[in-house]
């Protein structure tokens, strides 16, 4: 099925210099990019972004992090992309991460794990329009 779906390069990503790394391994698993946002979140938008969590131990820390600095936000589409890119990006603990994912790869701990890439067994097509409203799913 061809379906769109959300990646975003962390600020530990960005500050570690690893856009360039990671959109080209994007592209060479043959994702079609089709729409980059470069921007930062304020500390309201991550928590509203992030609003699955809330109550969390880790949500406040989390909200923190994802508004530390400039983001960049990946609109994607492709055969099966939604399941295809969960596992490109790898478990949510670096460590337990599979080799050749990327939060294996990039990843230095359970928060600061480089990548965020919207999960199929929640709201996908809350997450596009959260950054990109104009697109028609
Ligand atoms: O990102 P993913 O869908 O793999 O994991 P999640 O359970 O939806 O958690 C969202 C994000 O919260 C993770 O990617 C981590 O950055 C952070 N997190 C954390 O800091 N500590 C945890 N124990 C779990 C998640
Ligand atoms: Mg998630």
């Amino acid at each position: 099925m061809l379906e769109k779906t959300l990646l975003i390069i962390k600020p530990d990503g960005v500050k570690k210099k690893l856009i360039g790394k990671i959109i080209s391994r994007i592209e060479k698993e043959g994702f079609n990019i089709l729409n980059i946002k470069f921007l930062k979140l304020s500390i309201e938008e991550a928590k509203e972004f992030y609003k699955i969590h809330e109550g969390k131990d880790f949500y406040s820390s989390l909200c923190e992090f994802m508004a530390s600095g400039p983001i960049v936000v990946i609109l994607l589409e492709g055969e099966n992309c939604q399941r295809r890119l969960r596992e490109l990006v790898g478990a949510t603990d670096p460590t337990k991460a599979a080799k050749g994912t990327i939060r294996k790869e990039f990843g230095s701990s359970i928060q600061e794990n480089v990548v965020h890439a919207a999960n199929p067994e929640e709201n996908v097509e809350r997450e596009i329009k959260f950054f990109f409203p104009e697109i028609v799913i």
